[in-house]
């Protein structure tokens, strides 16, 4: 029977090998999004929603549907927010952050 330290050792190296593992090198490391939220700049990590870059800047976007330790619903509509070149409203929950 395996040590449970080999055990991992092995695990740890599939992964590595198999490129699951979910950690990248800096170098692969994707640039902070700019972005404008009511006139005010900030950066986000590329894939943030818009919710959540507003509260970065403690902007309350009303919500009801979203918990940030849920999986994304998008059903209620109270958080929808105005985003620029976009044809309508869209929910701040479940939108990506657009580039400046
Ligand atoms: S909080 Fe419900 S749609 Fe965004």
């Amino acid at each position: 029977m395996k040590s449970f330290t080999k055990h991992f050792r092995d695990e740890f190296q599939y992964h590595i090998d198999h490129k699951h593992c979910l950690v990248r090198p800096m170098s692969e490391a994707r640039p902070l999004l700019n972005l404008e939220i009511d006139g005010r700049p900030l950066q986000v990590k590329p894939g943030s929603t818009v919710i959540e870059a507003a509260h970065s800047l403690g902007i309350y976007v009303p919500h009801f549907c979203y918990h940030k330790k849920l999986s994304i619903a998008a059903n209620c509509r109270m958080c929808l927010v105005q985003v620029e070149k976009a044809p309508k409203p869209l929910p701040a929950c479940a939108t990506p952050s657009p580039k400046a």
